[in-house]
């Protein structure tokens, strides 16, 4: 199976101080990675790394094996989409104009939307299940509305890869589960490789096939969420002490900070 994702070897730093530091992993066509970390471990910073929005100091990037500094905007915008942390949408549009931006990669300058733009962006509504919220602005829905909607026009690019920073920080636990549910709908179905930052280790353990654990801009460890999430890695990463329940129908164990 072939790489949604390289990234090999990669630097990053805003100014002296260096927030990505040897970077160097894998990510398979269609799986499902959530990145966890303490804040500032540079999560958001390697997922900017990713969709081209920041370059490297060092190191390479391939996206669907093509080196990320040879792929256009317009053409990475075909394969990737990104919904990301701070999305916000200053401008009175509604929610149908905001999910047919995604159509943006696909359209010539001044041709107005297709047929087929309509009916990818109706599929997109749908799936997120947004098509109901469509003639109302962006400011009358609420956060899960919303981060519904992001999702729905990163959908509407048709990518082959989704990045989504923090998607559920914002939303109660009904949500962030339907907006879980929904990624893994989308992994499963229409075969999206998912990478996600996330914060809540359960529900990252629940839902993805690896987990990356950052710290310091460093990768502490990739792998099966059974392998990474263990007591040392998150008392070296968080510096608590948690306890691992075994729960009967839950696949990997659950953790809970020990109370002092
Ligand atoms: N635009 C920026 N300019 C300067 N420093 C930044 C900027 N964005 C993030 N940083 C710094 O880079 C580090 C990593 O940040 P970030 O990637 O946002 O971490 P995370 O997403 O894991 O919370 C932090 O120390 C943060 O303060
Ligand atoms: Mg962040």
């Amino acid at each position: 199976m072939s790489n949604a994702v390289e990234v090999r070897n990669i630097y990053f730093s805003y100014g002296y101080e260096e927030v990505l530091k040897n970077i160097d992993l894998s990510i398979q066509e269609g799986a499902f990675i959530s990145i966890l970390g303490p804040n500032g471990s540079g999560k958001t910073t390697l997922l900017k790394n990713i969709c081209k929005l920041l370059k490297p100091l060092k190191g390479e990037i391939f996206v669907d094996d093509k080196d990320l500094n040879k792929i256009a905007f317009k053409e990475l915008a075909k394969i990737m989409a990104v919904a990301h942390q701070d999305s916000n949408v200053n401008f009175e549009f509604t929610v149908y104009d905001i999910v047919m931006m995604g159509r943006y990669p696909y359209q010539k300058r001044f041709k107005s939307e297709s047929e087929n733009d309509v009916k990818i962006v109706k599929r997109a509504m749908e799936n997120t299940e947004t098509w109901a919220l469509r003639e109302k602005s962006i400011h009358e829905i609420s956060g899960g509305e919303r981060q519904r909607v992001i999702i729905a026009r990163a959908l509407a690019q048709e990518p082959k890869i989704l990045l989504l920073d923090e998607p559920i920080s914002q939303l109660d636990i009904k949500h962030q589960i339907n907006i879980l549910n929904l990624c893994k709908r989308l992994n499963r179905e229409e075969k999206i490789t998912i990478i996600t930052t996330l914060h809540d280790i359960n529900l990252a353990a629940r839902y993805s096939d690896y987990i990356l654990l950052m710290n310091k801009g460093e990768i502490k460890a990739f792998g099966l969420p059974e392998s990474v999430l263990t007591k040392e890695n998150i008392q070296d990463v968080y510096g608590i002490e948690v306890k691992l329940i075994k729960l009967d129908d839950y696949k990997v164990p659950y953790i809970v900070p020990v109370s002092s």
